[in-house]
């Protein structure tokens, strides 16, 4: 395969190459062609990381994961969360569902280093980490109706109208994700950019395998609280911008397209 990550991480370098090809005439950003999440690790970092990160971590790969055999536990669920950034709201929630498995996707190395120092420091032990694209890692490591969850918090919101066309929340992303959770599954996306939130709420029914459900959903089959405000969100709140939240449930059509 063309498009993989790249393992070293020497600044200035591309870490991806090309991205998969989709063909199904939905909307995707083209995220791995895009080199703007680079970043060096302290020493300490680099340590931990050297240390533990073949343990907790994996990088963007062709195989499909075993997902039981890197919990070490058989028939917990699973949910991966897209754009975990430094893992606050992973780390707070993860204690809060210890019989979920929790698989943060982020492109960015240092946001990983500094969840990978919660996991080590809380010793917590439902979380692992994938170093990839998060519609690659969709696309390339888990199979159909694999996952029970979704969850995507403070997407970047590419805020100029030329780059729309890089938001994740848009209808291939919608249709790969609804594809990959099993029936019943939960999607769940928070934003705290306006127009972003507008964009999103023109698109809660374009994937017809999602049933919206809005916010809040008090029967939503996991935890959807997520303990804490995010760098993120205080920064939307300081600047009085609101959250707004958004739920999907997998229906249980079965998806008859390949993807
Ligand atoms: C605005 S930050 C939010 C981080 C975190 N969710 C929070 O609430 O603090 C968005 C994060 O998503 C990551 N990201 C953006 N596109 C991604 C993709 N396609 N796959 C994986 N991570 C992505 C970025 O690197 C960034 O860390």
């Amino acid at each position: 395969m063309s498009w993989m990550s790249n393992n070293s991480e020497t600044p200035g370098t591309r870490s991806y190459q090309q991205p998969s090809d989709f063909r199904d005439g939905l909307a995707y950003p083209r995220l791995g062609s895009i080199g703007f999440r680079r970043g060096t690790l302290s020493d300490n970092q680099q340590a931990r990381w050297d240390k533990y990160w073949p343990r907790f971590g994996r990088e963007l790969d062709d195989e499909v994961l075993d997902v039981p055999e890197w919990f070490s536990r058989e028939g917990a669920k699973t949910i991966l969360e897209i754009g975990s950034g430094t893992g606050t709201s992973t780390a707070a929630m993860a204690p809060l569902e210890e019989d979920t498995n929790i698989i943060a996707v982020e492109l960015y190395r240092p946001g990983l280093a500094k969840l990978l120092t919660q996991i080590v420091l809380n010793d917590i032990s439902n979380i692992r980490m994938l170093k990839g694209d998060g519609i690659e890692v969709l696309k390339r490591m888990f199979p159909p109706a694999s996952l029970d969850g979704v969850r995507i918090f403070f997407p970047d919101p590419w805020p100029k109208a030329r780059h729309h066309k890089r938001r994740i929340i848009q209808s291939g992303p919608l249709h790969l994700i609804a594809n990959r959770l099993k029936p019943g599954g939960v999607l769940h996306v928070a934003t705290d950019h306006a127009d972003y939130a507008e964009w999103i709420s023109e698109l809660v029914n374009v994937e017809p395998l999602l049933d919206y459900r809005g916010w809040p959903w008090d029967e939503c089959p996991q935890l959807t609280d997520r303990q804490l405000l995010t760098k993120f969100e205080n920064r939307g709140l300081r600047m009085e911008h609101s959250i707004s939240e958004f739920l999907w449930q997998r229906t249980d059509a079965p998806d008859t397209r390949e993807i």
